[in-house]
Order: C-alpha cells, then sequence, then structure tokens
C-alpha cells in the first residue's frame, strides 16, 4: 500500500469507512438512506462522512432538485368535475353556439369559471367568439370527448396523490406547463436528493483494503486507569487540514519587548526606576555637565514647555557644586566648560531628551553598589524618518561599584543584547557626561548600512562628584523603537505606531528569547 494511501485510510473516520463500504458493496451511486439502512447510520452521520469523503475526493456527491406536484383544493375540484372549458365545450357541442350573455345561465358556471373558461376555449382553439356569439370550431368539435394532457396529468396527480415532476414523460411535461400557467391548481414542493458514487481514488482506497475497527480519537481518563489504552486503535490527525483563522487578543510588540528589556535586566539583577518626563534642564542637561551652550539644548532639538515654564531645582548644595564643576571643574582635575553658569537656564521646563537623567536623579538618592535600569519615553524635535521619531522609548542603565570599569559596560551591553538574539558592534563616541565613550551598532542587510542601537560609557567625575559619588559608574542609554524595528524584521520605525491591524495579526505572539 503506498505511504499516502495508508495515511489517508489512517485518518478516516469509522463513519467514512462505513459509507466507503457501502459503496464497495453496490458499486454504483446509492442514495444516504440505502447508506443508513445498510450500514446502520443516522442519516446526519451519513451526509457528514459523504461530505468529508467528497472533500478528499473519495467520493462524489450528486444533489438532484426535484419538484413534487399535487393538487390544491381547487384543482382537486376541477380534477374530478372537469376543468370549466371542458364543461362549456359539452354544451357547446350540442348548441353549437350560444351568445356571450346567457353562457352562465345556460352552463351553471359562477362568473369567475365562466370568464376562465370561455378564455381557456378560446386559447385552445376549441370556440372563437364571433360577433357576441361563443362559436365551436372544428378542433372543438374534435376535442369534444378525447381529455387532453392538462386534464390526464390533473387525473393522474388526483389519482396518486402527488407525483414528481422528474418523471413526467415529455407529453406530459407539457400539460404541466399549462396547468403550471393557471395559477392556484398545482401545489409544488421542491426537495433536494442526494446520490453518491465512488471516485477512482475511493475505489483505490478500497481495492486496498479498509478495516472498519472502533477507533479512539481521545485518550480518556478511563483508559488510563484501566490499562486499555494500550489496546485500542488510534486514528491519524491531519496535521495539514485546514483551520479557521483566529485572531487572540496579544499584547502590542513594542509593549512585549519593553517587557522582554524589563525581564532581561531583572534577571541580570538589575532595580527599577523611574523618573518624570517633565523634567529640569537641570536634571536633563546641567547635573550631566552638558554645557548650557550646548548644541542639544538648542530649541530646534529640545521641546521647551510654556507651562510651566521653570521646574524647581534640587537643594542648594548640588546646585552650587554643579555650577562649580561647570564653570571651573572644581576638585575633578577638570577646568570645567569655564563659563558663567546660569541657574535660569537650569531652571527651564522640557520634555526629557532622555533618560540619562532618571540616572543622575537615582545616583543622587541611593550609594553604590548599585545596578538600577529605567525604561520610558524621551522626546526630540527630529524630522522623521525610517528610524528617527520624535517621540520614542529608552531603556537607561547604570552600574555603580568600585571595581567597575569599561570592559564590564561592554560585556553587559554585549549580554542584554546577546539576550535578544543579537550581535552587536561598538565604536568610539562621544558624550558630554562620560569617557570613555561608546556606542553600539547592528548591520541592516535590507539598508545594507550599520544602525545606532544605543550610547553608553563611564560617567565622568564632572557628573559623578557633585553627586557626591565616589565609585566608578559605567552608564547605557539604548533606543527601544530602533530594536524593536529589527526584531520585529520591519523597514520603518514608522510602522510600529501605525496600528495596522492586518501586519499585527501576523506577528507571532512571542519570538523565542533566551532569558538564561
Ligand atoms: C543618548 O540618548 C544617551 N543619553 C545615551 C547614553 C546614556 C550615553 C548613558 C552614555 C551614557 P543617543 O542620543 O545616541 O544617546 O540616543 C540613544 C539611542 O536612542 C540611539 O542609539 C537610538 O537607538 C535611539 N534614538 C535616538 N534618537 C532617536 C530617534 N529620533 N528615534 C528613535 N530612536 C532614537
Amino acid at each position: 500500500m503506498s505511504k499516502e494511501n495508508t495515511r489517508i485510510i489512517n485518518e478516516l473516520h469509522i463513519y467514512e469507512k462505513k459509507v466507503l463500504k457501502a459503496l464497495e458493496k453496490s458499486r454504483q451511486s446509492i442514495t444516504p438512506e440505502d447508506i443508513v439502512q445498510s450500514q446502520n447510520l443516522d442519516i446526519k452521520s451519513v451526509m457528514s462522512a459523504a461530505g468529508s469523503l467528497a472533500s478528499k475526493g473519495l467520493v462524489k456527491v450528486q444533489k438532484d432538485m426535484e419538484e413534487i406536484l399535487s393538487l390544491s383544493p381547487d384543482g382537486e375540484a376541477f380534477a374530478r368535475d372537469g376543468l370549466p372549458e371542458r364543461k362549456l365545450l359539452e354544451i357547446l357541442y350540442l348548441q353549437k353556439n350560444i351568445p356571450m350573455k346567457d353562457i352562465g345561465q345556460e352552463t351553471g358556471l359562477n362568473p369567475k369559471d365562466v370568464i376562465i373558461g370561455v378564455g381557456w376555449l378560446v386559447r385552445k382553439k376549441w370556440a372563437k367568439i364571433d360577433q357576441g356569439m361563443v362559436k365551436i370550431t372544428i378542433l372543438g368539435e374534435e376535442s369534444h370527448k378525447t381529455p387532453q394532457i392538462d386534464e390526464k396529468l390533473l387525473h393522474m396527480i388526483l389519482e396518486q396523490g402527488e407525483i414528481s415532476s422528474i418523471n413526467l414523460e415529455e407529453e406530459l411535461q407539457n400539460g404541466l406547463k399549462l396547468l403550471k400557467s393557471r395559477k392556484g391548481l398545482i401545489n409544488f414542493d421542491k426537495i433536494t436528493n442526494h446520490t453518491i458514487s465512488i471516485t477512482k481514488k475511493g475505489q483505490e482506497l478500497l481495492d486496498e483494503g479498509i478495516i472498519i475497527q472502533e477507533e479512539a480519537t481521545q485518550l480518556t481518563h478511563h483508559h488510563l486507569k484501566t490499562r486499555k489504552w494500550k489496546n485500542l486503535t488510534y486514528r491519524g490527525y491531519d496535521v495539514q487540514a485546514e483551520y479557521p483563522e483566529f485572531h487572540p487578543g496579544k499584547m502590542h510588540p513594542l509593549r512585549r519587548i519593553m517587557d522582554e528589556i524589563r525581564n532581561i535586566f531583572l534577571n541580570m539583577g538589575f532595580t527599577e526606576s523611574r523618573g518624570p518626563i517633565l523634567e529640569s534642564a537641570f536634571w536633563n542637561f546641567d547635573c550631566l555637565f552638558q554645557p548650557q551652550d550646548h548644541a542639544a539644548r538648542e530649541m530646534q532639538d529640545t521641546f521647551y514647555i510654556k507651562n510651566p515654564s521653570t521646574s524647581w531645582l534640587p537643594g542648594e548644595e548640588l546646585v552650587d557644586k554643579v555650577k562649580k564643576v561647570h564653570e571651573d571643574g572644581a576638585q575633578t582635575g577638570s577646568e570645567g566648560w569655564c563659563y558663567n553658569w546660569d541657574k535660569d537656564v537650569a531652571r527651564q521646563s522640557v520634555l526629557r531628551t532622555h533618560t540619562t537623567c532618571v540616572s543622575a536623579r537615582f545616583l543622587k538618592e541611593n550609594p553604590p553598589p548599585l545596578k538600577m535600569f529605567s525604561i520610558g519615553r524621551v522626546f526630540r524635535r527630529e524630522t522623521i524618518t525610517y528610524k528617527h521619531l520624535p517621540e520614542f522609548n529608552q531603556v537607561e542603565g547604570i552600574v555603580a561599584a568600585d571595581e567597575v570599569n569599561f570592559r564590564n559596560l561592554l560585556g553587559i551591553l554585549k549580554e542584554f543584547y546577546k539576550k535578544l538574539g543579537f550581535e552587536v558592534r561598538f565604536r568610539p563616541a562621544y558624550f558630554p557626561y562620560t569617557y570613555l565613550s561608546t556606542e553600539c551598532e547592528i548591520y541592516l542587510e535590507e539598508k545594507e548600512s550599520w544602525i545606532e542601537l544605543g550610547g553608553a560609557g563611564m560617567f565622568r567625575p564632572e557628573v559623578l562628584e557633585p553627586l557626591g559619588v565616589t565609585t566608578p559608574v559605567a552608564a547605557f542609554g539604548l533606543g527601544i523603537e530602533r530594536l524593536a524595528m529589527i526584531e520585529l524584521g520591519i523597514k520603518d520605525i514608522r510602522m510600529l505606531y501605525k496600528s495596522d491591524i492586518g501586519w499585527l495579526r501576523k506577528l507571532p505572539l512571542k519570538k523565542g528569547i533566551n532569558l538564561d
């Protein structure tokens, strides 16, 4: 037996096998009712098994519409007493012609039947109307005693109660047409008949031999307990069977990726922190040793807030230390930026441009050793491109301890990206608040270029000294949308905010991410 045929037979339901067996015996078209009889099944099971076999190309199910004819009360009266035109003809045959106006009286027919009768006399060419007289014709004379096809059919239906239109001879079919045109005499009930026949492929399976035996489609507690499962025959599954499309609710991929990032850092022993989105320039820039005339602070790069236009500064002590570091480097060994630091500039309210301010705030409050990460939204006045958004998310992190160094920082980032399935490369970079500084990048095949994923470095003494931190601090800030773009295989970062339901539905629920 071919492998394919064995598979098909194994996947057949027992009812399907029984239907095939019934066809084996008859070798020609049979009705579902025949199968009900021969296989001891109910009609529903036979029909559903036949449908399923037909979809597999093993049987052919033919549908024929049949019209069942029966008489209405009017039709029955006409069949018994004769059609009105027949009654009229009988009288006309004797009188040859009758004035139109006297017909009702002469025949004893009611006015409605008089109209019908005269109409059909003329239509059947048994009589003609000439100057107010109804006159018999030669055809009328000849038809006087012989019933016509419509009358024959009426009598047949009267005798048999009901008959099928399919079995009518051609002559009677014409009679049926006539009767159909006189509305209300005959009832027509439509029924559908099915006949089932074996196909070549079905016959092939029958020739191979189909054994009918009880099969288990489910393992039950009882099967296991009684050890019956050992002797059961199991029905095969068609793993390629069609299934209805199903769209369960699921998390937006960007939200899912943020959760994955959160889990990775939590698993690496980091604690999570948060900070405000509406931030003072002090925490966003000054405290990170970014001079007050730095390009990033320009209106065209940063969103300044009108209301509230200023924010609270922290205590005098920190503010003074930051001022001093900017002006002459304080005790850090640096010369600072050598300008007059302005408290009012530091008071300005901004939408934070990065999450590094969360790290600065955290360092102020928490003594090392520590490992902290933060996930949040940041804002920049950017021209939108395939990799730039004006509002996006970053994951920020710091590791502070006596023995922490730049190599540890690279190791942490490598490990983080590896858990997400990426290999990154590092290149030297510049940030006002770190030294050494680096940027991590990943290669984009379709753009044939490297895309920057994040910045990192060791916080400078000018950042750490005012905050009172004496250990080295490794810091990083990574773009989340860029990561999502690569993980989801999209070419344009805007797709993440498009709410394209077709795309969202097709995305797998979760990509395997290694959290070990
Ligand atoms: C920073 O934001 C630094 N604060 C990172 C840092 C933290 C350095 C701590 C050193 C120490 P940068 O501006 O390069 O760096 O932004 C970091 C990442 O955010 C970028 O690599 C990129 O992945 C993402 N990013 C930046 N601008 C956009 C944008 N417009 N749209 C989407 N993602 C962006």
